[in-house]
C-alpha cells in the first residue's frame, strides 16, 4: 500500500476523490490537506470531515492549509465555482456536522513530518491549488528530495484552459506556486484538463449509486447529479460532467490509466496569461525534464475501475 495525502478544496469532483481514495485497496491515506478554490478553506476542510464521516473513515485526519495565494492577502469563492458545485462546494447536499474537529497541526508542517517519516512511500495528491505545498517546499527545501511522487490535476497543455484560453482553474488561483512546485525537484505527474475533459460520468451512473439505498450511495448520487446539471446548464457538456480529481487519485496507483510525455514546464505567473501551463524555453537543452504530462487517457478502463471502487465502497 503507498500512504497518500489528499490537498483538497473539497468541491464535488474532490468529494469523489476522496471516496476514491477510501476504496482502493493499494491506498493508505494518511491524511487531507484543506485548501481553497471551489469554496473557503474552512469550508472545503469541513465538507472533507463530512464525507469521510459518511464513508466511515473517520480514522483520516484532516489539517487546515493556506486560506488564500501566496500573492493575495485574502480569497472570495468566485460565483461561478459556487455556481458548478453548490454554495456549500457540495452539490447543497446538507450532510450532518462532523463529530470530528480538524487537527491543530498545520498542513503545511503535515506535509513536511509526512516527508521526513515515509519518504519515496509517500505520494502528494493535489487536486486545487499548489499554495500549500509551495510553502511546504519553502518551509523546508529539503523535502523535494525525500517525497515519491506528487500527481496533481490542474493545468492545461493540448488544450484551453477552462477559466480563461490560458488557464486551468486550480493553476489559476495561485500561478507563482504553481511554478515554484514546477522549479523543485518534486517527481512530478501533470493530470491536466488534456485527459481529465476526455472523462464522462453520466446521471446513468449515479442512479447506480442511488438504487444501492444506502446513506453514502444516495449522497454522493445527490451530491455528483448537481454537478452533471451545472454542466448541463453552463453549456459545459450535456451528457454529463469530467471526473477530474479522482483521475490523479487513479493515475498515482495506477499510472498505465494515461500515457504522458516527458517535458520542462513552467507555469506564467503575470499578464493575461497568468496559469498557462507550457513548455518552459529556457530548459529545452535541459536532459531531466521536471514533469510527466499525461495526453491520452484509457477512459473506458478508469471509468470502470472508478465505478467498481466507488460503487463497492457506497455498498457497505
Ligand atoms: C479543477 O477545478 C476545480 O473546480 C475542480 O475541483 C478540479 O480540481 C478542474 O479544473
Ligand atoms: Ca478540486
Amino acid at each position: 500500500k503507498r500512504k497518500m495525502i489528499l490537498d483538497l478544496d473539497t468541491g464535488v469532483d474532490d468529494a469523489l476523490a476522496i471516496a476514491y481514495a477510501v476504496a482502493d485497496p493499494d491506498v493508505d491515506l494518511i491524511g487531507i490537506v484543506s485548501s481553497y478554490g471551489n469554496n473557503r478553506m474552512k469550508t472545503c476542510a469541513q465538507n472533507s470531515l463530512k464525507l469521510l464521516e459518511l464513508l466511515g473513515a473517520t480514522d483520516v485526519p484532516v489539517f487546515e492549509g493556506e486560506a488564500h495565494s501566496c500573492t493575495t492577502d485574502h480569497f472570495d469563492p468566485e460565483q461561478v465555482s459556487l455556481d458548478i458545485h453548490g454554495q456549500n462546494g457540495i452539490g447543497e447536499v446538507q450532510l450532518p456536522d462532523p463529530k470530528r474537529s480538524v487537527e491543530k497541526e498545520s498542513g503545511v508542517d503535515f506535509f513536511i513530518d509526512a516527508a521526513h517519516k515515509y519518504g519515496k512511500d509517500l505520494i502528494i495528491v493535489p487536486t486545487g491549488p499548489m499554495t500549500n505545498l509551495a510553502a511546504a517546499i519553502k518551509k523546508d527545501p529539503s523535502i523535494t528530495k525525500l517525497i515519491g511522487n506528487v500527481t496533481f490535476m490542474g493545468g492545461a497543455l493540448t488544450v484551453e484552459g477552462n477559466v480563461s484560453e490560458a488557464a486551468e482553474a486550480n493553476i489559476h488561483q495561485d500561478p507563482k506556486a504553481a511554478d515554484e512546485v514546477l522549479e523543485s525537484d518534486l517527481p512530478l505527474t501533470m493530470v491536466g484538463l488534456d485527459v481529465t475533459l476526455r472523462t464522462l460520468l453520466t446521471k446513468k451512473e449515479t442512479k447506480k449509486w442511488r438504487d444501492l439505498g444506502t446513506k453514502a450511495g444516495k449522497a454522493y448520487a445527490d451530491i455528483t447529479d448537481y454537478y452533471i446539471d451545472a454542466y448541463y446548464n453552463m453549456d459545459i457538456d450535456k451528457k454529463g460532467c469530467a471526473i477530474h480529481d479522482p483521475l490523479s487519485v487513479g493515475v498515482a496507483i495506477n499510472p498505465s490509466f494515461v500515457s504522458t510525455i516527458s517535458l520542462y514546464m513552467k507555469c506564467v505567473t503575470d499578464g493575461p496569461e497568468a496559469g498557462r501551463t507550457v513548455g518552459n524555453n529556457a530548459r529545452l537543452h535541459d536532459p531531466n525534464p521536471n514533469v510527466k504530462v499525461a495526453v491520452n487517457v484509457d477512459k473506458d478502463l478508469y471509468l470502470k475501475v472508478f465505478m467498481d471502487q466507488l460503487t463497492g465502497l457506497f455498498k457497505q
